[in-house]
């Protein structure tokens, strides 16, 4: 497998108001891009070339990003779709990228415990027309569903049905061949005016191509919504997070697992990881609790702060308790004279919350 085709526009908008200003792809998770880990997968499967598709709106950062895939020694190629309409539609916008070779498509906002590259032997092996992969859901009507047979052969594809035939839903990862095209080339938009992926799949099946499917066993993480995005955060501090310090300490505790990044440094402080510190921040009379990531530049004084978020340039002051909260890049949270208990935000990107 040689290609692969990155969904990175569409418009995000279940993480307002946090992607009016940043690409929902480039939304830290533990410190890191979620595109980051996607590049990482496609890295890890030999994958040399890669089409990245873009919107006109967040295009430019993302492509700040990934530095044309030069940290990953990955070619790659933009292709700006002018409107989301579709992931179907994608597909078609990166014809001349892709050609008539087989590809792996990944949503760039699909969060992974392991890459794709066992995945592709399978298909390799299977001579199949595409692969899907399913992963048992609470709530599969938040997603493309499938029906399998007893055997275990998909049967029925739906996108976000009211009435879900089963919980498992499709993945954002696929594998195809060029006859996604001829599916492609056949499906209609859908009630959200998009062209379904699920849909193209399921014309595949209608005309008779072999569909494989495979049920995955790690954790497969939406970064959708803030309660998602606090979970894959838990779940991604709880399983790559080393000690690492390369920041000061001072007068301070670190307890369990914790990174803290160069130039940071940490005052009359007690740090419980998993935890990640980014670059330049400042913590000072402060409690960093577990599952917590802290951006760079970031300023925290006289607080404590636990199963949070904390973006680039955010300064939070005499915060008795901030939990469960997802703190937007240059946001400010900062106590006046009354008294609070526990407080649960989600604030965008520049904003000042006094409390
Ligand atoms: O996350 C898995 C789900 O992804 C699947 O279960 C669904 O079957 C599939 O349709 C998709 O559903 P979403 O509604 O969550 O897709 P979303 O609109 O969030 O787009 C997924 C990614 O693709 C996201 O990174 C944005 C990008 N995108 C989306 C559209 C609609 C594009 O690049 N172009 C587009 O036109």
């Amino acid at each position: 497998m040689k290609k692969a085709l990155i969904l990175s526009g569409g418009q995000g908008t279940r993480l307002r108001p946090l992607t009016h200003t940043i690409a929902k792809q480039l939304v830290p998770v533990a410190g890191k891009p979620i595109l980051g880990y996607v590049f990482d997968h496609i890295c890890e499967a030999k994958i040399k070339k890669a089409g990245i598709i873009i919107s006109p709106e967040t295009g430019q950062d993302v492509k700040d990003y990934l530095r044309d895939g030069v940290p990953w020694n990955i070619k790659t190629r933009y292709i700006v779709q002018k409107k989301p309409l579709g992931l179907a539609h994608a597909v078609l916008a990166a014809r001349s990228f892709l050609r008539d070779d087989n590809f792996v498509m990944y949503l760039g906002d699909n969060l992974l415990s392991s890459g794709v590259r066992t995945a592709i032997e399978r298909f390799k092996k299977n001579k199949s027309d595409a692969m899907i992969f399913l992963k048992e859901v609470e709530d599969p009507r938040r997603f493309g569903v499938a029906r399998l047979d007893s055997d275990g052969k998909v049967i029925e594809l739906m996108e976000k049905p009211q009435d879900p035939p089963s919980n498992l839903a499709l993945v954002g990862v696929y594998i195809f061949t060029k006859r996604i095209f001829d599916a492609i080339a056949r499906i209609k938009p859908s009630k959200r005016g998009e062209l379904e992926i699920t849909d193209a799949i399921q014309e595949l099946i209608n005309m008779g191509y072999a569909v494989d499917s495979e049920i995955l066993d790690g954790w497969w993480l939406d970064t959708g919504k803030k309660d998602d995005l606090l979970q894959a955060n838990s779940i991604v501090l709880d399983e790559y997070i080393k000690n690492d310090i390369k920041g000061k300490i001072i007068d301070s505790r670190i307890m369990g697992r914790v990174t803290i990044e160069p130039g940071s440094i940490v005052t009359n402080s007690n740090i419980r990881g998993p935890v990640k510190i980014g670059k330049n921040s400042i913590i000072e009379n402060t409690f960093i609790g577990s599952f917590t990531s802290i951006g760079n530049n970031v300023t925290i004084k006289h607080s404590a702060i636990e199963h949070s978020v904390i973006l680039d340039n955010a300064r939070i002051e005499g915060i008795e308790r901030l939990e469960d909260s997802l703190i937007g890049r240059g946001a400010e949270v900062v106590k006046n004279a009354h008294q609070h208990t526990a407080l649960r935000l989600m604030i965008s990107d520049d904003s000042i919350v006094e409390v």
